[in-house]
C-alpha cells in the first residue's frame, strides 16, 4: 500500500463523465467568473486595506495589492493548467492525486479545510461586524455576549450573527448548486457595483496631499513603510485574493470545463486586481491613511468625506452582500473537496452522499455547517485569518510544484491551457508564497503543524486502508 500510488488520468476523467449519478453541469464560463469574484472580493478589500495602509504601506498599499496579485497569478496560472486538464471536482486535491500520489493528495485536501472552511468562518465573523453596524444605523444594539466571542473580548460570549449566516447559506447549498449560483450572481453584481461606485464617486474627491509621499519613508523597522512595508502589506492583503481557486472546485459542474476553468480562474483574478488597485488608490486619497489605524470598516470611514453620506447605509448593505457571497462559495468549495475525498474512500462514505432530489453533497454541507459555526462563533478573527492564509499559501505552493511534476510525468497528456514559462512561473509561485508564509506569525505555523499532524494520523489509521485504490 504505497503512499505514492496515483489515480490515473483516464480514471479521473471517466469519473467526471458519470455525471448522471453525480453533480449537475450547470455553470457557464460567465457563471464561473462570477463564482471566482464571489469568493474573492470580501473582507480582504473592505476591512484589511485600511489596516495595511495604516500600519505598513500608506498610499502604496496599491503596490501591496499588485505584489500579492503577482504571487497569486503565478499560482493561478498553475491552477488553470491543472483545471483544464483534470476538470473534476476537488481542485488541488484531485490534481495531486494524479501527480504526486495519494498521501500528498490527502495532505492538500486536508489543508484546504483551512482555506475554505476556516475562510468561511473568518468572513462570517467580519460579516457579523458589519451586520451589527447596520443594526446600529437602525438604532438597534445587540448585547456584546451575543455578537462577539468570549475569546475575542472581555464580556463576549458567542458570535451569533456569524453562526446564523453560516447556517442559512449551508441550507441553501443543500437545496441546490443552481439556486446557490443564482444568488451568488446577484450578490456579485451588487458588490462589484458598489466597488465601481466607490471608485467613480470618490475619484474627484481625491486630495493629492493625502497621496504625498506615495511611498512613506521606512521608520527604521522592517515592515513599517518603505519597500518592506509594501511587502508586509502584501502578506496582509493576500487574504483579499483568496478564493480564485474555488472556481476549480466546481469543475465537475461546469458546462465546458476545458474553456471555462482557465477563463474563470484567470478572469476573476484579473478583474479583482484592477478593482483592488483603483479602490485602494481612491480610499487612501480621500483621507490621510493614518485615520485607518485599527478601523475595521475603513471604506465606510473614507466614503464619509465624499458628501454622499446618505449612501452609507447602501454601502454597508452591499458590503454585507459581498461577504455573503464569499461565505457561500467557500462553503461550496469545501463540500466539493470532501465529496471527492469520500468518493476516493479516503473519508467515510457519508461525505460523498448525494441528495436524491437536489443532487448536492448535502450531508457534507450539514457537517460543515456545524464545523464552521463553531469556529465562526468562538474563535477570534485574526487567529482565523492567519490560519486561512497559511493554509492557502501551502496549497498554492503544492499546486505549483505539482505542475512541474505533471510536465515531467505526463508531458503529452492533452491540456487546453498551458502554464507559460515552466518551470520559471511555478518556481516563482513557490518563492512568493513561501515568502508570504514566512511573514506570518509563529502561532499560525504551530497551528498549521498541529492540523497537518492530525491529518497525517487520520490518513494512516483510516484513509490508507479504506482507499478505493486498494481494490
Ligand atoms: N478573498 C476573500 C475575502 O477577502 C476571502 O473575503
Amino acid at each position: 500500500m504505497s503512499i505514492f500510488r496515483k489515480k490515473s488520468l483516464s480514471v479521473l476523467l471517466s469519473e467526471a463523465d458519470e455525471s448522471e449519478k453525480g453533480l449537475k453541469r450547470t455553470l457557464s464560463s460567465g457563471a464561473l467568473v462570477a463564482l471566482g469574484i464571489g469568493a474573492i472580493i470580501g473582507a480582504g478589500l473592505f476591512s484589511l486595506t485600511g489596516i495595511a495602509a495604516a500600519d505598513h504601506a500608506g498610499p502604496a498599499v496599491t503596490l501591496s495589492f499588485v505584489l500579492a496579485a503577482v504571487g497569486c497569478a503565478f499560482a493561478g496560472l498553475c491552477y488553470a493548467e491543472f483545471a483544464s486538464m483534470i476538470p473534476v471536482a476537488g481542485s488541488a486535491y484531485t490534481y495531486s492525486y494524479a501527480t504526486m500520489g495519494e498521501f500528498m493528495a490527502w495532505i492538500i485536501g486536508w489543508d484546504l479545510v483551512l482555506e475554505y472552511a476556516l475562510g468561511a468562518a473568518t468572513v462570517g465573523v467580519s460579516w457579523s461586524g458589519y451586520f451589527n453596524k447596520l443594526l446600529h444605523e437602525f438604532g438597534i444594539e445587540m448585547p456584546l455576549y451575543l455578537t462577539k466571542s468570549f475569546a475575542e473580548v472581555d464580556g463576549g460570549g458567542i458570535n451569533l450573527p456569524a453562526i446564523v449566516i453560516v447556517c442559512l447559506l449551508s441550507l441553501l447549498l443543500m437545496r441546490g448548486t443552481k439556486e446557490s449560483a443564482t444568488l451568488n450572481n446577484f450578490l456579485v453584481i451588487v458588490k462589484v457595483a458598489v466597488v465601481i461606485l466607490f471608485i467613480v464617486l470618490g475619484w474627484k474627491f481625491i486630495n493629492p496631499a493625502n497621496h504625498t509621499p506615495y511611498i512613506p519613508a521606512n521608520t527604521g523597522t522592517y515592515g513599517e513603510f518603505g519597500w518592506s512595508g509594501i511587502a508586509s502589506g502584501a502578506a496582509l492583503v493576500f487574504f483579499a485574493f483568496i478564493g480564485f481557486d474555488a472556481v476549480s472546485t466546481a469543475a465537475q459542474e461546469a458546462k465546458n470545463p476545458k474553456k471555462g476553468m482557465p477563463v474563470g480562474i484567470l478572469g476573476s483574478l484579473a478583474v479583482c486586481t484592477v478593482l483592488y488597485v483603483l479602490f485602494s488608490h481612491v480610499m487612501t486619497g480621500l483621507v490621510p491613511f493614518q485615520v485607518f489605524k485599527g478601523d475595521a470598516s475603513p471604506a465606510a470611514t473614507a466614503f464619509k468625506v465624499t458628501g454622499y453620506g446618505f449612501l452609507q447605509m447602501g454601502l454597508i448593505i452591499a458590503i454585507l452582500a459581498g461577504y455573503t457571497s464569499v461565505i457561500l462559495v467557500m462553503l461550496m468549495g469545501q463540500s466539493r473537496v470532501f465529496y471527492s475525498m469520500s468518493n476516493d474512500g479516503l473519508l467515510p462514505k457519508f461525505f460523498g452522499d448525494i441528495h436524491p432530489k437536489f443532487r448536492t453533497p448535502w450531508k457534507t454541507n450539514i457537517f460543515f455547517m456545524f464545523f464552521v459555526s463553531i469556529f465562526a462563533g468562538f474563535v477570534p478573527v485574526t487567529d482565523l485569518g492567519h490560519m486561512v492564509s497559511i493554509g492557502t499559501l501551502l496549497a498554492f505552493s503544492l499546486v505549483c510544484i505539482g505542475v512541474i511534476v505533471m510536465r515531467k510525468k505526463m508531458p503529452d497528456a492533452p491540456r487546453s491551457f498551458k502554464t507559460p514559462l515552466v518551470p520559471f512561473v511555478p518556481i516563482m509561485g513557490v518563492v512568493v508564497c513561501g515568502y508570504l508564509m514566512y511573514s506570518l506569525p509563529i502561532e499560525a505555523w504551530i497551528r498549521l503543524a498541529i492540523w497537518m499532524g492530525l491529518g497525517v494520523a487520520i490518513y494512516f489509521f483510516y484513509g490508507q486502508q479504506k482507499s478505493k485504490l486498494n481494490k
